[in-house]
């Protein structure tokens, strides 16, 4: 696995100091409310387990899980739900975690379909943003890190679902995705 790795962008420290950091920043603008997070599987689930520990509050936690139709399909921006939530979010502070934003067209679509179940507020967290992909505009209102436009997995980002349980993020060889 690790061979296949051109470099480590982020390493476990870094990941988790900037985790730490957006904790804090979450922690201080949702004091005193209720809060649902919502984990997007699968892609976030590292990043939402330790994000949701650090931010020691309480909180409720809940998941979606969401998929983009084939190449053609995903440009007209076409995402289907394919675990929806049980829950009804109006009326709640809702805040979304992901870990990445690329065309932008997941997240564009979820914050549509969520606002109209009137959340009381609905806020986006992600950890990666690759904003040379951005197919529609799109800007999560918690950001980790600004990624440049390569091929990076690991920390629950996959490559044809390998890599995941990297422990950091690493930029993947050109020739095991070509
Ligand atoms: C990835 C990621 C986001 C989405 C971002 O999910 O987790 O949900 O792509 O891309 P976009 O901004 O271009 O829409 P993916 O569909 O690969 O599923 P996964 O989370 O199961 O890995």
């Amino acid at each position: 696995m690790q061979s296949d790795i051109k470099k480590v962008l982020y390493s476990e420290e870094q990941i988790k100091k900037r985790v730490g950091e957006l904790a804090q920043e979450i922690k201080k603008d949702y004091e005193g409310k209720d809060l649902l997070t919502i984990g997007i599987l699968r892609g976030a689930v590292m990043f939402y387990a330790d994000l949701v520990r650090e931010l020691d509050r309480p909180l409720h936690m809940n998941f979606m899980a969401l998929s983009s139709y084939g190449i053609s399909s995903s440009s007209s921006g076409a995402v289907r739900i394919q675990y929806d939530l049980e829950e009804d979010i109006s009326n709640k502070h809702v805040l979304i975690v992901e870990d990445i934003v690329d065309t932008g067209l997941t997240l564009s679509y979820l914050t549509k379909t969520l606002n109209s179940r009137n959340p009381k507020t609905l806020k986006t967290c992600c950890l990666f943003d690759k904003p040379a992909r951005r197919k529609v505009d799109f800007r999560p209102d918690y950001i980790g890190f600004q990624v440049p436009d390569v091929f990076i997995v690991g920390y629950g980002l996959d490559f044809a679902e390998k890599y995941r349980n990297l422990k950091y993020i690493g930029e993947l060889m050109p020739e095991v995705y070509k």
